[in-house]
């Protein structure tokens, strides 16, 4: 038999202003739903709250990124995301997630001058590369690097001393394009170049990943400032997969670095940060534009695992505003280069298709930042493997800036409980 609580007894033995017999405290941000503080529901009740996948718990209080799915908003410490993508930069916003507030211009200064610092890799951590079988998967790689890097900073950072944390997370910042460049590169059989710290953050990217050790690499300022743009909106997105590791591995006292390497490792799945390579693929399955009834109905299919990548969202039931951005990105980038990509026109049609179909109109299925991203990715020449790499360098912003966010925090190691449903005591058998 089921049994039920009613949960009108917390919330509303709590709307008054003192504390009764069983009430739990609300706990109120500044925008968004309030939480039901529940870290005494055991001691006092002696039950779980149950929530796997964590669709209804605030895992923490946070300043850096607020969401509204229903709305469609995404905004960095305020800001909304569009007016960010339009007029900063990466290292800006790296700067305004990691401090809370855009640098001025002594500080912005001051960052750049502390990127240009850090952004080399020690020259041995280039000798790991040549432990990987030459087609590895870059993430793969990249777990592997920066988790390395975790040996390389250990002893020299002291996670209880402010100026350790902010120097250990410009560090990750920093080296992060050079990272996921020598994947590429390590690849493609080719020597690593350096950064150029003439160079601005992302145009220094595409010269890492591009550039030939034989000529001088001349930065497109349109593609440039293309990866500025898709690294500005893959920056941050509160409590995701991949921040939620980065803040659990942390919990422990970990090494930031290998709290990242934590974070890379959860990004990788398709169901995350593997979505857009996803998307590309399922483009090119389907085709042509005739196959999309095909493939919409496969999607609506329950007994087909086939899904329409770079749609739905947990918690976006509206547009996702990133994905506005990266389109019209995709479409600039597209006429700049003069290339005329049968997938875009794929892309767009379907989304038309899929907004109008019944299934994902119900559903609130809308297409997510990952729906047009590795179009435009792809028209710059970033082959499908490095998808999810470039969003890691992207998110390395918004990890760091968690990461130093739960320093301040005092609530010590996390530890989820569970509900066991295993075999109840029983004794080994007597020989
Ligand atoms: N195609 C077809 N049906 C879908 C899709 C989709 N892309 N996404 C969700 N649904 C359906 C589900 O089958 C389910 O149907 P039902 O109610 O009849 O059972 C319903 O919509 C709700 O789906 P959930 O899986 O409960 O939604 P959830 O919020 O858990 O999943 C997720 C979100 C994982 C992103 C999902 O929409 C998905 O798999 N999308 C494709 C992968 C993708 O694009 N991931 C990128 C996410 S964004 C990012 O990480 C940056």
């Amino acid at each position: 038999m089921d049994t039920y609580i009613a949960m009108t007894k917390y919330v509303s033995a709590t709307i008054g202003d003192q504390p009764t017999d069983g009430s739990l405290p609300i706990v109120q941000g500044t925008m968004g739903p309030a939480g039901v503080d529940i870290q005494a529901l055991y001691s006092r009740h002696g039950v779980l709250a149950f929530d796997p996948g964590f669709r209804s718990t605030a895992s923490c209080k946070s300043a850096i990124t607020f969401v509204d799915g229903d709305e469609g908003v995404l905004l960095y410490r305020g800001y909304p995301i569009e007016e960010l993508a339009e007029h900063s930069t990466l290292v800006e916003v790296a700067y305004l997630l990691m401090h809370g507030d855009l640098p001025t211009a002594v500080q912005r200064a001051e960052f750049d001058r502390a990127i240009g610092q850090y952004n080399l890799l020690h020259e041995q951590v280039m000798s790991f590369y040549n432990g990987f079988r030459r087609d590895a998967h870059p993430m793969a790689v990249m777990v592997a690097v920066v988790g390395a890097l975790s040996a390389f900073y250990h002893d020299v950072i002291d996670i209880r001393n402010p100026q350790d944390r902010t120097r250990a997370a410009i560090r990750l910042i920093a080296k992060m394009p050079m990272i996921a460049a020598a994947s590429y590169t390590y690849f493609m059989g080719r020597q690593q170049r350096y950064p150029i710290n003439k160079l601005d953050y992302s145009a220094n990217f595409l010269q890492m990943m591009f550039g030939l050790p034989t000529s001088e690499y001349v930065v497109d300022p349109v593609l440039a400032r293309a990866v500025d743009v898709i690294l500005i909106l893959h920056a941050d997105h509160e409590q995701n997969a991949s921040t939620s590791t980065v803040r659990l591995a942390a919990s422990s006292g970990a090494n930031p670095f290998a709290c990242i390497a934590a974070g890379i490792a959860s990004l990788w799945g398709p169901a995350h940060g593997g979505a857009n390579e996803a998307v590309v693929r399922m483009l090119h399955e389907i085709g042509s534009v005739e196959n999309i009834p095909k493939a919409i109905a496969r999607a609506k299919d329950k007994s087909d695992s086939f899904r329409l990548m770079g749609f739905g969202h947990r918690i976006y039931k509206n547009f996702d505003p990133r994905s506005r951005v990266i389109q019209a990105q995709a479409k600039k980038v597209l006429a700049h280069l003069g290339k005329d990509d049968p997938l875009l026109e794929i892309a767009i049609r379907l989304e038309e298709i899929a907004l109008k179909d019944e299934y994902f109109v119900e559903r609130k299925l809308y297409p997510n930042v990952d729906f047009y991203s590795g179009i435009l990715l792809q028209a710059m020449g970033f082959p499908l493997n490095m998808f999810t790499a470039v969003f890691a360098v992207a998110r390395t912003t918004g990890w760091a800036s968690h990461w130093l966010e739960l320093q301040e925090e005092a609530h010590g190691i996390d530890r989820p409980r569970q509900i066991y449903v295993g075999q109840t005591l029983r004794h080994y058998p007597k020989k």
